[in-house]
């Protein structure tokens, strides 16, 4: 039976690998909807390309020139924050594929939830603001939760050698980004350009920075904590610049299983729409003479703040995540638009926590309440100094 797929960002890097991946599945895999916030001319390309019959432009202001784009075609345009939802919730998909960047796909992804369907989960803010609920409503619906993450993909294909009461630790590897082995003062002032050129991967902008704080390994242990329903004691961070080794999982008995691969996300996009099958696809295979060695290391926490922050939220629970990813995104939003020095980034999301009231059980309501907060207060911190 054919799967059915909503791709909610089909026009960012992971949107656009994933209709890649798409396309080399074959006909078995239909692509039903597809939505972007203001890339109107990649959608309409994607839409006569792929003709799903539903397509939406999240930011309402570019609603009108994307239905001039597709006049001419018979796919249904919906526009507006809330039209994610209603293509998630749809009766014609079996497969919601998120991936949007920020906590913007998080009502999405639990109306999806909500619903039953499948979630192959690429956006990761979600399951850092609001994983307890993401992952208790997935489980009273009978959603699969399959993550895209190539690190949670790893872990979730190593974790099927044995059972979840048999895991002892789950590792994080990471490439260590784009300033790896240097010291804080040596990073303060590194240029948009400089944190911009990941040696590894290519990404969106949002994620690329977030790999240079660190801060992207820092919401995926909270990630893994919700997903794999693990303590946070038990995810370690282990720094491994080839990026081969997409992370690991220890069992009881000391063995350690890892998942390789080319650093491509395709893969991991592929098995999230394959599973519980593997099919031959379109990422590079491996040749392991070839790289020579794999090298590993210890995280710096000193330099990189971010993932000691990460632990601490991660233990006060409740809405410290929401605001340590409103707080990140805002800031990196600023950073991205100049207006902000590298070092700010983590400064902000350090004042911000501060200032902030832990509210303990949160719906959905009261966590956009709490992200709303924490990116005025980035506003308001900005305001009193000079970053
Ligand atoms: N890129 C990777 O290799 C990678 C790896 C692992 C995990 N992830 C995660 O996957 C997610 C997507 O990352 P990415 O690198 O693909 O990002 P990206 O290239 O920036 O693409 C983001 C997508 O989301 C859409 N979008 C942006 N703002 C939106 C909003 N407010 N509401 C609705 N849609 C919005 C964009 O539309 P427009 O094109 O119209 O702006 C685009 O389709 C992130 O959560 C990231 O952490 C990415």
């Amino acid at each position: 039976m054919s799967k059915r797929i909503a791709i909610l960002g089909s026009t960012g890097s992971i949107g656009k690998n994933a209709l890649r991946v798409i396309d080399a599945l074959g006909s078995d895999y239909e692509v039903v909807a597809l939505t972007a916030h203001n890339s109107v001319e990649l959608l309409a390309e994607q839409v006569k390309r792929y003709k799903p019959s539903f397509a939406a432009i999240t930011n309402p202001g570019a609603a009108a020139s994307f239905a001039d784009l597709v006049s001419g075609t018979s796919v249904k345009v919906l526009s507006g924050a809330e039209s994610m939802v209603a293509l998630a919730c749809l009766d014609e998909v079996d497969i919601v594929l998120t991936a949007v960047v920020g906590a913007a796909g998080l009502p999405a992804v639990l109306a999806a939830a909500e619903k039953g369907k499948t979630l192959a989960i690429a956006n990761k803010e979600p399951l850092v603001i609001a994983g307890e609920l993401l992952m208790k409503t997935a489980k009273e619906n009978n959603a699969a939760v399959l993550p895209i993450d190539s690190e949670h993909s790893a872990i979730f294909q190593s974790m099927q050698a044995g059972r979840s009461d048999e895991v002892r630790k789950i590792i994080l590897t990471t490439s260590g980004g784009p300033f790896r082995g240097m010291r804080a003062d040596q990073i303060a002032d590194v240029s948009l350009e400089q944190a911009l050129s990941h040696p590894v991967w290519n990404m969106g902008p949002k994620i690329t920075v977030d790999s240079a704080t660190m801060m992207n390994k820092a919401l995926e242990i909270i990630e893994a904590r919700w997903l794999f329903d693990v303590s946070v004691d038990d995810v370690e961070v282990l720094v491994h610049p080839e990026s081969i080794v997409h992370s690991l999982v220890e069992f009881v008995d000391g063995s350690v299983l890892a998942q390789l691969g080319t650093p491509d996300m395709c893969l991991p996009i592929q098995y999230a729409l394959t599973y519980p099958e593997r099919v031959a696809g379109i990422a590079e295979h491996l040749q392991l003479a070839e790289m020579g060695k794999l090298t590993f290391e210890k995280p710096d926490f000193e330099t990189f703040r971010s993932l000691q922050l990460a632990y601490q939220v991660a233990k006060t629970g409740g809405s410290a995540s929401v605001v340590f990813n409103a707080a990140n995104e805002a800031a990196v939003g600023y950073f991205l638009a100049g207006r902000i020095k590298f070092v700010n980034i983590v400064e902000l999301i350090e004042d911000c926590l501060n200032k902030h009231e832990i509210v303990a059980a949160l719906d959905l309501p009261a966590l956009l309440e709490v992200d709303k907060w924490a990116r005025k207060e980035v506003d308001r911190c900005l305001n009193r100094k000079v970053c």
